[in-house]
């Protein structure tokens, strides 16, 4: 394996948070959070739970020196609840207490008694009652009003997607130690260092210096742990600021599924009109966005969505909406795709629905409206290098699409109790944090006076190998092998003000700042190199760990040269910082170029249905997905079929239930289902299209977390072919997850 993590990772030799050894004064920080999904507190009472014995202070809103606001686009949120609750889940008090057992024994000691107040959990209904987190948005491109004319067929429906789960390995974690008097050292498990130093900073009420937040890895984060590490930080940072004694909080998984958000729900309309060959003519959808109780993310994530409401497609008229609505559910957030994969659910859908109308195959009419060179999305950016049809085509080559759908066909006819069915899945996802004050990153890279390499930057590394990337690049740049290179912690001491490792653009970003301060290294040792062996600067070339003089091809080690370089007292330090050009966009037009560029890729997936039980699987897909120059075959090998089996788990088995009051029903891994060993399919065969360089990342490379999540919509809509096979009368709506219980409904 390449990446140096996962040794680790097997051997059990990775620290987290829950493994560090322990101080003696540890305490253990346990929230009691609501019962209810919306009241108001009337009455709290503590019983005993300050006499048990362990049980050393509970802290609650009062207690907080600074400001009790953790919302960081919108500060709608408290940390400790004031008064009112909004979710099953909220926080309401700290208990600080010297074993977890006597948190725990606490915490069924004390009383909150909250009047009710009705709660909403459907975002169509807070929208009625306009209940928004700010106002709807439109993306308007065309003239769709006038397009509707023009269309042989029109075909209306409306979409329901579910929410997801994280399931991360690794649960909310966070160690907290005072730090003298007036300061807090902070280790959480977050994929945004600065986001807990500043919100630590507001909470406590002291300077942002005086907070120190340091990152070794996470055991998964998929973006809930972009804003959603934060609370827990703060919380462990306050009891110890307060305590003037270190605190640990770790949620565990019921606590963690229960009181943290997760893939906003979305329910949705379309209207989508096409002329007779299939082209697609115009497109309208509203998104109703269930957001939970507070804003957290979920205007950045509705943005995202309404970028990608035509996916792959080329359309001239298009007005899509989206509503992002209050509910009292948890606060919904960042999640692998961003909203991306709701919105090309929609989409997807819809492109289904008219192939049925017209009665023309979805793939004939996917690949009819692909974008072309050129294109325009409908918010006025200009495809560049689309490489969406070259992905198309060589998935149609390499892995015989048509034949495949032929054969699919022949089995149906001979087979009644096993139906099988396929889907084709293209993918276009925007590579860029769609606010640009994001887009930017530094590193610090020191070389020590034994050759061997130190590597900061912003980025966390969350099992997706970001760490082994910055290595690669950082060893390519010095051309040294990537043995001599470590990276470090992320820390905010020594990369300040990063943005959190999301948006696909980790790499993209602190692999950029990274480049750019090796190559401010290998200009100052090679004036060192040219004055010791006495030649031009040009003359000298950095190849394999060693230094050449091109002139007569003698060479020294590269520990020699930083030998010579520290003698000659030439800093080995350099620091570098990036931020992406020529991205802007103007929200009062929506219009602009909102990413530096796209991901594209093409999925086929094979699934077959036991129509007697109502069970599925997946036999085979196949997935060309354009990587550019990838930075780290193995690691991107694992994120495109990582993200795909994520993916489709989302629109297949995973069901998040909350009861009609707003209270989680599926509360733990007996009754929430992700996808597991034996769900995985039969062959994955992925083909990354690296012949085509990427301009506008480091080293030619292209960002890979998200996109492949994507192709898991594919397995949806190959599960519904089945289906149709079996029973070509079903009525089925467009909701996912299609779990198997739905399957066996929709057949008797
Ligand atoms: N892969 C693993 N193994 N674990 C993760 O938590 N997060 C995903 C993706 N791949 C994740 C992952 C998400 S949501 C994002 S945005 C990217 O990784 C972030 O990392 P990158 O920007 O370095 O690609
Ligand atoms: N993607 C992921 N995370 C983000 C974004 C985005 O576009 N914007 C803010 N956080
Ligand atoms: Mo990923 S959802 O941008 O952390």
């Amino acid at each position: 394996m390449n990446n140096n993590e996962v040794i680790k990772h097997v051997r059990g030799e990775s620290q987290f948070i829950d493994d560090l050894k322990l101080p003696h004064d540890i305490l253990y920080g346990t929230v009691l959070t609501s019962e209810i999904p919306h009241g108001k507190i009337e009455k709290i009472d503590l019983g005993n739970a300050l006499s048990i014995k362990g049980v050393v202070q509970i802290i609650d809103h009062h207690d907080i020196p600074g400001e009790n606001q953790i919302g960081a686009i919108i500060r709608d949120e408290e940390l400790l609840s004031e008064g009112i609750v909004k979710f099953a889940g909220e926080p309401i008090l700290l208990i600080l207490s010297e074993s977890l057992d006597s948190g725990r024994e606490a915490l069924k000691e004390i009383k909150v008694d909250i009047s009710p107040i009705p709660a909403i959990t459907d975002p169509r209904e807070s929208f009625r009652a306009g209940n928004l987190i700010v106002p709807p948005r439109t993306f308007d491109y065309g003239d769709t009003d006038s397009a509707w004319e023009k269309c042989e067929i029109v075909a209306e429906g409306r979409v329901e997607s579910g929410g997801q789960e994280h399931f991360y390995m690794e649960t909310q974690a966070s160690l907290a130690y005072p730090v003298e008097k007036d300061s807090v050292k902070v280790l959480s498990s977050t994929q945004s260092p600065t986001a807990v130093q500043k919100t630590v900073s507001g909470i406590l009420g002291i300077p942002m210096n005086r907070v120190e937040v340091d990152v070794r890895r996470l055991g998964g984060g998929f973006g809930g742990k972009e804003d959603q590490a934060t609370p827990w930080a703060a919380m462990a940072a306050l009891g110890a600021y307060i305590t003037k004694r270190p605190v640990k909080i770790v949620l565990s998984r019921s606590d963690d599924i229960r009181n943290t958000g997760k893939r906003h729900p979305f329910s949705s309309d379309f209207k989508i009109g096409l002329d007779s060959s299939g082209k697609i003519i115009a497109y309208e959808a509203t998104f109703y966005q269930n957001c939970g109780a507070y804003a957290d993310l979920s205007t950045a994530i509705l943005e995202r969505a309404l970028f990608h409401a035509t996916n792959s497609y080329y359309i001239p008229n298009v007005r899509v909406t989206g509503i992002s609505c209050y509910t009292n559910l948890p606060p919904f957030t960042a999640f692998r795709g961003f909203g991306g994969p709701q919105a090309m659910f929609v989409i997807e859908s819809a492109i289904s629905k008219a192939a049925t109308e017209i009665n023309m195959s979805a793939r004939k009419i996917q690949e009819m409206n692909l974008l072309k060179e050129g294109d325009v999305f409908p918010y006025g950016m200009v495809t560049e290098n689309c490489n969406i049809s070259a992905t198309w085509k060589k998935l149609e080559e390499k892995f015989q699409v048509e034949e495949t759908y032929k054969k699919i066909g022949e089995f149906n006819r001979k087979n009644d109790h096993i139906k099988k069915g396929a889907a084709v899945m293209p993918v276009s996802f925007g590579i860029s944090f769609t606010n640009k004050m994001l887009n930017q990153a530094g590193a610090l890279v020191h070389i020590y006076t034994d050759g061997s390499v130190s590597v900061s930057t912003g980025a966390v590394e969350m099992g997706q190998g970001v760490n082994k990337k910055m290595i690669n690049v950082a060893a390519e740049t010095l051309s040294i092998p990537s043995s001599r290179v470590r990276v470090e912690t992320t820390n905010t001491t020594r990369v300040a003000n990063t943005s959190p490792t999301a948006a696909s653009s980790g790499a993209d970003l602190n692999g950029m700042a990274t480049r750019s301060a090796c190559i401010g290294l290998v200009k100052r040792l090679r004036s060192v190199a040219a004055k010791s062996m006495g030649v031009d600067i040009d003359q000298i070339k950095f190849e394999s760990g060693k230094v050449f003089n091109t002139g007569n091809g003698q060479s020294i080690m590269w520990e020699e040269l930083i030998g010579k370089a520290y003698a000659e007292r030439v800093s080995l330090t350099s620091q570098a910082y990036y931020a992406t050009p020529d991205i802007y966009f103007d929200k009062t037009k929506e219009r602009g170029k909102p990413f530096a560029y796209h991901v594209f890729g093409t999925a086929l997936i094979e699934a077959e249905l036991d129509v007697l039980r109502g069970v599925y699987k997946f036999n085979r897909v196949s997935i060309v997905h354009d990587t550019g120059k990838s930075l780290d075959q193995q690691t991107d090998l694992g994120q495109i079929e990582g993200g795909f089996i994520q993916g489709l788990g989302w629109v297949t088995v995973e069901e998040l239930l909350f009861e009609e009051g707003g209270k989680i029903i599926t509360g733990g891994s007996s009754t929430y289902k992700v996808p597991d060993i034996k769900f995985i399919p039969d062959e994955i065969n992925v083909e990354m299209m690296q012949d085509l360089k990427n301009p506008y990342a480091v080293l030619g490379s292209k960002a890979v977390g998200e996109p492949p999540f994507m192709y898991g919509i594919g397995g949806y809509l190959a599960v519904r072919e089945c289906l149709f096979a079996a029973k070509p009368d079903v009525q089925l709506k467009y909701d996912c997850p299609l779990t198997p219980e739905k399957i066996t409904i929709s057949l008797m």
